[in-house]
């Protein structure tokens, strides 16, 4: 380890001790040249900022992001605020010549991750956005069989995202804990918050989509904003679902919405290819079920494979087989392969390029919702 890398985190929310917590740890685990330094830490709230910095231990606190930017001693931006946000804070740092790390989506729309893409590549900077579903060991492992070409030709592949925390009509939207729900701040509702997820490890793991047909639906029309204090109509929409076409000739069908009352945060994905299938779900998210056609035929039947043996995608950093691992690894092994890619010259996805093509799908999937139409990924 002899390299450091001086990181300013924009944002100290749910992401930003996510990803606190992944730079701290990763050189404990993974051996790299770099070593991520927790710099500075930026929050409007310089009070806020510093309590935070001081349990977290970040070096230096800044209140304006323009002024972590500027700042010679920081090599690497991470922005962790609101989708808003993105492209201003990443065609800046881009200027500045900073790596970028950005949480996902990317942007509020195609228009500005092109943008944004264009401007990281001009620079030549470094860069990649926070998918962190493709780093559970799990998820790794089904695109390593998908790969591997064990399930044949893909037929269907399915994915939900399901939540229950909106559906009371009294909850406000906007401000610091409910800017998901005010559409200037988050683009897009569930589409850009929760299928981004899925449409991001569905192209990782199945291949471009090409067109899309979908509805959506605001079940509460009006809600109070917080920063004005009056009620406003509500722009995001709070269930999406869409059925697809793969490039590769398979069909996809994917849902979520945060009115499912009884699920938190319930992703599950299922490929189905002409010898085998594959399950996941983030509940359980160390299992990975697995069904093959080609098993003796009384003993055929879903596997359910504990991913946690040392051959398994990253689980040979960690403990011992059978000890699983959980949601804050994924973020661990992103910056383990950011860094080694760092070291080696090489992008790691999914870069603003590879966001992008997620971006292209929410914004398809909103055009076809509005028109009713089915929708080409352009
Ligand atoms: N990868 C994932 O699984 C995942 C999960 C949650 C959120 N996200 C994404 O991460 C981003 C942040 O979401 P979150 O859940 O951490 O939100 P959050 O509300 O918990 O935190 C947002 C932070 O941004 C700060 N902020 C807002 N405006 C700012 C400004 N102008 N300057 C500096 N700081 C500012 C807030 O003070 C807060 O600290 C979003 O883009 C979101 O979509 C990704």
């Amino acid at each position: 380890m002899t390299k450091t890398l001086n990181i300013g985190m924009i944002g100290y929310g749910f992401m930003g001790r996510a990803h606190s917590n992944a730079y701290a740890q990763v050189n404990h685990f993974f051996d790299l040249e770099y070593r991520p330094v927790l710099k500075a830490v930026c929050a409007r709230d310089r009070e806020k900022a510093q309590v935070f910095a001081a349990k977290w231990g970040y070096e230096s606190v800044e209140t304006d992001w323009r002024e972590l930017i500027a700042r010679k001693d920081i090599d690497a931006v991470d922005i962790c605020v609101p989708n808003n946000l993105h492209k201003e804070i990443a065609v800046a740092a881009a200027a500045a010549g900073k790596a970028i790390l950005c949480e996902k989506p990317l942007a509020m729309n195609s228009a500005e991750g092109e943008e944004m893409c264009r401007a990281v590549e001009a620079a030549g900077v470094p860069n990649m956005v926070w998918y962190n579903y493709r780093r559970v060991p799990a998820v790794t492992f089904a695109k390593q069989i998908v790969d591997s070409g064990k399930l044949g030709k893909i037929f269907h592949y399915r994915a939900n995202f399901l939540q229950d925390w909106t559906i009371s009509a009294d909850l406000p939207q906007g401000g610091t804990a409910l800017w998901r729900l005010d559409v200037a701040a988050a683009g897009s509702g569930v589409t850009g918050d929760l299928l981004a997820h899925c449409i991001d490890t569905a192209l990782w793991i199945n291949g471009s989509i090409t067109s899309v047909t979908a509805m959506t639906e605001t079940f509460v029309k009006e809600r109070k904003h917080v920063l004005t204090g009056k009620v406003e109509k509500v722009g995001i929409d709070d269930a999406c679902a869409f059925l697809c076409r793969f490039a590769n000739g398979s069909l996809g069908l994917f849902e979520s919405t945060r009115y499912a009352r009884g699920h938190k945060a319930l992703y599950t994905f299922e490929v189905n290819g002409e010898r085998a299938s594959l399950k996941w779900d983030l509940h359980d998210l160390h299992r990975l079920q697995y069904f093959d056609h080609r098993d003796e035929g009384t003993l055929r039947g879903w596997r359910s494979i504990h991913v946690t043996d040392g051959e398994h995608p990253y689980m040979g950093k960690w403990w011992v087989p059978g000890l699983a691992i959980g949601y804050e690894h994924s973020f661990i092994h992103q910056v383990a392969d950011f860094l080694d890619g760092l070291a080696k010259g090489q992008p790691v996805g999914p870069t603003f390029r590879d966001a992008l093509e997620t971006q292209k799908v929410c914004d398809a999937v909103l055009a076809s919702a509005r028109s009713g139409a089915w929708t080409n990924v352009s």
